[in-house]
């Protein structure tokens, strides 16, 4: 619980508390640069570091996004908190004592105050619930892990021994034992002081539709993982059926809660995170035991997603530390279809990929026990570009003698080629190719531009649809003197990848939480929206929010898009999400990097074309002039940072 800290001790926190050591233990990938620090902006997605520690001062900017501060900020922008918390979060990392004073005048210091008051979840009380489930989950992993430990003729024991993991292996990662019971680690948490309540959003317990009063443990009689954060908390358990090949439920995952969101989960990226950083690569594995066995090779840079499929989150938090990754999935025609659907991820991200094929094995786990921990190591350094893996498989029934055989393989690969985000390295591998196909890269190029072509046709029928509505008319009178052929152009989300993201992810966002979706309405002006699907939807959420509908949103959205004949599966997607999805924990950075991404972009794009229309203008024109007080208008706006 956040209290007053007299301002000596926030002195002495400040001293001690280095900025570079705190920054470097969310980003590990910050380096020394003359007397500054750099890295990659962790509070946006950028590709050369523009984020810069200056120690001398302790403070950090970001040159790319604009945030910047000191340790304190910086540790509230990343965990989320206000400031005392996050005063006390350093305070109890570097164990200094903050003595129980009560502030003066019954205020806290410096006219701060604690917890934003009048907002009905205020960010104090999150803060301490969300420390109430971390603790409740480290005592749990223990008890779980301590389960195992001293019933070995348990039927989980015995199943685990089955699996040949060495004790030492457990103990690392925590492995545990749930008894076979329905309320063994209700008992076990109420001991410990926990509440129902507390259980019930921990999500550790479960109930039935039909008596939603009664809560029952939702982890019985199997083999239990715990799931870290990328800070090495636990944050949710994940738990393996014991039959050794079960039907359905292998795996018991737990629900999303306010401090497990699985779309953002990697598995053992505590543990790896430094490595992935040293060897500037990480393994991406399917599941839990595989990355064990990994990390037991001495792979210790293999993470994998927790109960979902890779996603772009996922990717994005990869994209901290490296821009290389190694696929080790499944060998088996899923773990294949998931190399191609994570390569549509990646690529675009400017991730350089390999992958690797297990030999005569199913998997990581079942290679190290079947051949060895040097095996499996060779095969994750012997890991083939994703390129050539990618050939073999798309030409593994087609004749390359033939005309016929090359043309399909190369519109097979070249799929994959325009996903590559940089000129040159898609150069590289358009020669490649010809190579192989001894073929002139010209015709790879052809290939590479047909899918650039197609995939833009694609987004302009998206764009036709929404605007054969007609409804833009009405909605979108803008004040521009150009106003007209900044209408015609596709939308821009469509074009630009950025905007298309944070037009999701305040999306994903606002369908998750009515507080942000409120104050959405004030902050986003139509304007800042184009046509597209998210847009659209966009537009929709705002205004059913306005209306006090925010809870019809989805229902609202899919109308809309089903009136308008518009296909959009990521929207779908997070209209199907249950109803009780929680907002992320980093809510509130997400929300204003979104709004800071949309404005930046929509008013940049708008000057540029602004201003290319006014050149076509005669000089001194009235139009001319209106032009110019227009794009001032907006220099100004970027310039006061879009906030
Ligand atoms: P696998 O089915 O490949 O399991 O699922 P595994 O880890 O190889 O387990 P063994 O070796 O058969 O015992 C890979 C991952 O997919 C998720 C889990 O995270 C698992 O680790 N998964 C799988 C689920 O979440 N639920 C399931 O029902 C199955
Ligand atoms: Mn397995």
């Amino acid at each position: 619980m956040a209290r007053y800290i007299p301002d000596d001790v926030l002195e002495t926190i400040r001293q001690r508390a280095d900025i570079v050591e705190v920054v470097q233990s969310y980003v590990p990938t910050l380096k020394r640069a003359g007397s500054l620090w750099k890295a990659c902006c962790p509070f946006h997605h950028e590709k050369t570091p523009s984020f810069t520690v200056n120690p001398a001062r302790g403070i950090y900017k970001c040159f790319g996004c604009g945030q910047g501060g000191n340790v304190f900020t910086f540790i509230r922008e990343m965990e989320k908190l206000d400031f005392p918390n996050a005063a006390e979060l350093l305070a109890r990392k570097y164990n200094i004592i903050i003595p129980d004073t009560p502030p003066p005048n019954a205020r806290f210091g410096r006219g701060r105050s604690a917890a934003s008051s009048g907002s009905a979840e205020s960010p104090e009380s999150s803060y301490a619930l969300r420390e109430r489930l971390f603790l409740l989950h480290e005592k749990l992993a223990a008890w779980y892990a301590s389960q195992l430990r001293d019933f070995p003729d348990s039927p989980v024991a015995r199943y685990f021994a089955t699996r040949g993991l060495p004790a030492e292996t457990a103990a690392r990662f925590s492995i545990g034992a749930s008894p076979d019971s329905w309320d063994a680690a209700i008992l076990f948490a109420k001991k410990e002081g926990f509440t129902e309540k507390e259980l019930r959003l921990s999500g550790v317990v479960s109930t039935k539709p039909e008596n939603e009063t009664h809560i029952f443990d939702r982890f019985r009689n199997r083999l239990m993982f715990p799931i870290w954060n990328e800070q090495g908390r636990v944050v949710a358990f994940s738990a393996r059926s014991i039959e050794a090949d079960p039907g359905g439920w292998k795996y018991v995952n737990s629900p999303e809660t306010p401090i497990f969101k699985k779309s953002r989960t990697l598995y053992a990226l505590n543990f790896a995170r430094r490595a992935i950083s040293e060897k500037q690569c990480a393994v991406l594995c399917e599941g839990q035991l595989d990355v064990i066995a990994m990390h037991r090779a001495g792979c210790t840079n293999a993470v994998a997603p927790q109960g979902t499929a890779f996603g772009q989150e996922q990717a994005s938090i990869l994209g901290r530390y490296t821009q290389s990754i190694c696929l080790a999935l499944d060998n088996d025609k899923a773990g294949r279809e998931a190399v191609f659907k994570d390569a549509a991820i990646l690529l675009p991200k400017g991730f350089s990929l390999r992958v690797a094929v297990f030999p005569g094995a199913k998997d990581a786990d079942e290679l190290l026990k079947t051949q060895g921990a040097d095996v499996l190591r060779e095969t994750v350094e012997k890991a083939d570009d994703f390129f050539e893996f990618a050939f073999r498989h798309i030409t593994k029934d087609l004749d390359l003698d033939s005309p016929a055989g090359k043309a399909a393989a190369a519109a097979g690969i070249a799929a994959y080629l325009h996903l590559i985000d940089n000129p040159v390295t898609q150069g590289i591998y358009a020669d490649w190719l010809a190579g192989k196909l001894s073929i002139a890269r010209e015709f790879i190029l052809a290939e590479i531009e047909k899918n650039r072509r197609s995939e833009q046709e694609k987004k302009e029928r998206a764009a036709i649809y929404s605007s054969n509505a007609g409804r833009q008319e009405d909605k979108k009178e803008t004040s521009s003197a150009a106003s007209d052929f900044v209408r015609k152009e596709p939308p821009l989300s469509m074009r630009h990848a950025g905007l298309r993201q944070a037009f999701y992810e305040l999306l994903s966002l606002l369908l998750a939480s009515e507080t942000y979706a409120q104050r959405a309405v004030g902050d986003l002006e139509a304007e800042l929206l184009d046509e597209s699907p998210a847009g659209r939807a966009l537009e929709t959420l705002v205004g059913a929010a306005m209306n006090g509908e925010w809870d019809e949103a989805p229902e609202q959205i899919s109308m809309m898009m089903e009136s308008q004949n518009i296909r959009d599966d990521e929207i779908s997607g997070l209209l199907m999400r249950e109803a009780d999805v929680q907002p992320p924990d980093d809510a509130d950075r997400i929300y204003r990097s979104c709004l800071t991404a949309i404005r930046r972009t929509v008013l940049s794009d708008k000057k540029r074309r602004l201003i290319r229309h006014a050149m076509s203008l005669p000089d001194g024109s009235e139009e001319k002039k209106k032009l110019s007080e227009e794009i001032s208008a907006i220099s100004r706006k970027l310039l006061s940072g879009c906030s």
